[in-house]
């Protein structure tokens, strides 16, 4: 089955058949919202809106833990996620698509795992997406001929803030391409829970580091989203069509993140 993590301005996912929302509860909490589950074409979906519909929940308190929990108890393999983010750099314009290959994560007031005290493990993040479902976004940002670019770095901050100019302008200096709020702790997560994890990342505006641009503001966000909408949509068909025949998956490393990263001793 494949998970939908639908950001700012992704609420719904239309045209699926055999359509139900779900309650998941989790070892960790309720996710966000209800799951909508249904069918596309070849593919089983499961979408779950990140901030819930209505976005009642801010990037700091949501229970990313819960989140993917509930889609890993759904039967989820794969997770495309999708979020609204702003630009770093003159060449990712408003109305841009960056399949994101990198994350720095900056975010300090969240839950970042599922283990702990008594389970500990080390994942390994090197590479935090997979190259499998990045490279299936990939071809169907090019098939829809949307402007793109394959691979970036996400700057993940804790918000709800923006930035100010000063560290608009580090996260320049350490090349990062776009600024959000939502991808981490998702990607380590989803990661631990030995999910494929992949990321869209659309882009609705300069932040607040350019120079002939407006400061970000949420309006503004709002309006490149609407207008990105059914793109996304779009998009997410298409790569759900591709995922739903792909030989490849059972063979992901992803699928297997846990083999090495276990260190506790086994209870004798
Ligand atoms: N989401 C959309 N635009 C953003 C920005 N400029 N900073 C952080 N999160 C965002």
């Amino acid at each position: 089955m494949i998970g939908i993590i639908g950001g700012s301005g992704l609420y719904d996912l239309p045209g699926l058949t055999d359509t139900r929302w779900v309650d998941c509860d989790t070892p960790w909490g309720p996710p966000s919202d209800q799951v909508f589950l249904g069918r596309l074409g070849d593919a089983e979906l499961a979408f779950l809106p990140r901030h819930g519909r209505g976005h009642r929940v801010p990037p700091s308190e949501l229970n990313y833990r819960a989140n993917i929990a509930a889609l890993k108890s759904l039967g989820v393999s794969d997770v495309l996620s999708l979020s609204a983010v702003g630009s770093l750099r003159e060449d990712l314009p408003p109305g841009c698509f960056v399949v994101v290959d990198q994350f720095i994560d900056r975010t300090f007031a969240r839950e970042k795992s599922f283990f702990g005290t008594g389970l500990v493990a080390h994942v390994a993040m090197a590479s935090p997406v997979c190259a499998r479902l990045g490279e299936h976004i990939g071809r169907a940002l090019e098939a829809q001929q949307l402007p793109h670019r394959r691979g970036g770095t996400y700057l993940v901050m804790e918000g709800p803030q923006f930035s100010t100019l000063a560290e608009s302008r580090l996260y320049r200096a350490w090349n990062c391409d776009v600024i959000g709020m939502t991808n981490m702790p998702e990607a380590k997560l989803a990661r631990e829970a030995e999910l494929c994890y992949a990321s869209v990342a659309m882009v609705t505006d300069f932040d607040c580091w350019h120079p002939t641009h407006d400061d970000v503001t949420v309006d503004a966000v709002i309006r490149v989203l609407l207008g990105n909408a059914a793109h996304a949509q779009q998009l997410v068909a298409r790569v759900s069509d591709a995922l739903a025949h792909d030989a490849h998956a059972p063979g992901c490393a992803c699928r297997r993140a846990l083999d090495h990263a276990l260190i506790t001793a086994p209870a004798v």
